[in-house]
């Protein structure tokens, strides 16, 4: 077989150089069959009707001794042939032609029946949807023909966002056992899966297309399963970013510790405490203003996770704060009044010594640009 081929590409290679070695002659024809087949293949859908293949010869009709179909085996004396689209799965139509000279020869029309599936579903092999467990996803897709031709790929999504693969451990590409087989077959495709968390909520579509090639119906036939929800059962795990293993409270205001855990089934969230001052403001939240320790167990029927929040009392620095400002103001109120009260004795002395008419204005103008007080004193006394 593989020599075969070979051989083939070899006569390809050689067919396509030999005319622009040659200049152009057509020497490489000695081999091929003078015969055109009309169409020059044929994919067709099972069920359609009005389909047929003539054969005729590329030559003079004087060097015909005969042209025929032959179908598996069956010999058709005519030179039109018509597929039987309900059963001609794989019929391999050859058309052969007798020349005077040449002799027999033969041309194979390339042939396709195809069947699009009648349906395409998910299905899965264990039950179990528990993290940790192995799943095998299987994609059925019903009644199709040619097996060979189906390219079936998985999608992954996450409400109407599609999921990368590679960030849940699978991928798109799905794998279907080998079938050399032309006629309709049920094909089961299938994924692996470890269920974890993160797979919880993806929903799982197969689809499945029948490549014909250039020649098939564009675009391919293509269908699609049901989405498939994973379900993914889990143990809890606190949000420990969400609650701190250390929790301050000022004295004499109250803390909120929160304990958050993602679970499936949803957890159930327990605190344990011995304050008799903290209370449940819900069954997450705990309100606090005691220091000690606080314990959230969160727990559903797979395990439970436990988180330890110790909370300690910080002093309340804001009366402090206040008292140091306000003492501040005070100081510099006091301050600013001493000041003030000595300017202020300056002025009143200097009011009066401009009262004084003996003061002439030189003598003023000495009072007012000068901070030596003595001199009006010295005058008025
Ligand atoms: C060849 O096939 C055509 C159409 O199918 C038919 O009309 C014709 O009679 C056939 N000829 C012979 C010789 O069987
Ligand atoms: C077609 O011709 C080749 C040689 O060109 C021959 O080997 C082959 O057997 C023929 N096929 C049929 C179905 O007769
Ligand atoms: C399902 O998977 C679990 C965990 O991998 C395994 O123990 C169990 O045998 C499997 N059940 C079936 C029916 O395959
Ligand atoms: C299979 O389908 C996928 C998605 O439609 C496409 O990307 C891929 O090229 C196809 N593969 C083949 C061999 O046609
Ligand atoms: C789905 O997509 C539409 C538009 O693309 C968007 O408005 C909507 O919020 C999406 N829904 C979800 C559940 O993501
Ligand atoms: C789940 O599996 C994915 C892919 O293998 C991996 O990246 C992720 O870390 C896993 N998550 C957990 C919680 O194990
Ligand atoms: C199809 O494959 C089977 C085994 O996989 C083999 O025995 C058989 O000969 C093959 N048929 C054709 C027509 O290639
Ligand atoms: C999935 O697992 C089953 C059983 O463990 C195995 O037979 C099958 O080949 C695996 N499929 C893939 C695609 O790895
Ligand atoms: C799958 O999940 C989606 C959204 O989470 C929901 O609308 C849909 O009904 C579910 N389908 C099944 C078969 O459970
Ligand atoms: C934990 O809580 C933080 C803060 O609210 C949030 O950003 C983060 O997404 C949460 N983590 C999980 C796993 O929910
Ligand atoms: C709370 O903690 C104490 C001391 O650690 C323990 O004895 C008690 O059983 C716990 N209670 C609950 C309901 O978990
Ligand atoms: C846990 O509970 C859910 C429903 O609440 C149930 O479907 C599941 O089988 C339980 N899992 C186990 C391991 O008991």
């Amino acid at each position: 077989m593989d020599d075969f081929s070979w051989l083939r590409l070899l006569s390809v290679i050689v067919v396509l150089m030999l005319p622009s070695l040659s200049n152009g002659t057509k020497s490489s024809d000695v081999e091929e069959c003078p015969i055109e087949i009309q169409p020059d293949s044929m994919v067709l859908e099972y069920q359609s009707g009005g389909h047929s293949a003539v054969c005729m010869p590329t030559t003079s009709e004087s060097n015909v001794k005969e042209i025929y179909w032959e179908v598996h085996g069956d010999k058709f004396n005519n030179r039109s042939w018509s597929p039987d689209t309900h059963e001609n799965w794989d019929p391999s139509p050859v058309c052969h032609g007798e020349f005077l000279g040449i002799g027999s020869c033969n041309k194979t029309l390339p042939y396709i029946l195809y069947k699009p599936p009648d349906d395409v579903s998910i299905t899965i092999s264990n039950m179990s949807t528990k993290e940790g467990s192995k799943i095998e996803l299987m994609c059925s897709i019903r009644n199709v023909a040619p097996a060979d031709r189906l390219n079936v790929t998985w999608t992954w999504q996450r409400g109407n966002e599609t999921v990368d693969p590679d960030s849940l451990g699978v991928s798109n590409e799905a794998k279907c056992p080998p079938s050399n087989k032309t006629s309709a077959v049920d094909v089961t495709c299938t994924m692996n899966i470890t269920l974890n968390r993160t797979h919880n909520g993806i929903q799982a579509r197969c689809e499945a297309e029948l490549n014909l090639g250039p020649k098939g119906p564009q675009p391919p036939p293509t269908m699609s399963s049901n989405s498939f929800n994973l379900s993914v059962q889990y143990g809890p795990k606190i949000n420990k970013t969400k609650l701190q293993k250390l929790f301050l409270v000022i004295r004499g205001y109250k803390g909120e510790l929160v304990c958050e855990a993602d679970g499936n089934p949803a957890p159930d969230i327990k605190w344990n405490y011995t304050s008799k001052t903290a209370f449940l403001e819900s069954d997450e939240t705990l309100i606090v203003n005691e220091e000690g320790l606080y314990v959230c167990t969160a727990t559903n029927n797979i395990s439970s996770d436990t988180h330890r929040v110790e909370v300690v009392l910080g002093e309340d620095y804001l009366p402090l704060l206040a008292g140091f400002v306000a003492l501040t103001v005070v100081i510099i109120s006091i301050i600013f009044i001493f000041i003030y009260s000595i300017y202020y004795k300056n002025t009143k002395m200097r009011r009066y010594s401009l009262k004084n008419p003996k003061l002439s204005s030189h003598n003023g103008n000495v009072a007012h640009n000068s901070w030596d007080i003595q001199l009006p004193v010295t005058k008025l006394s």
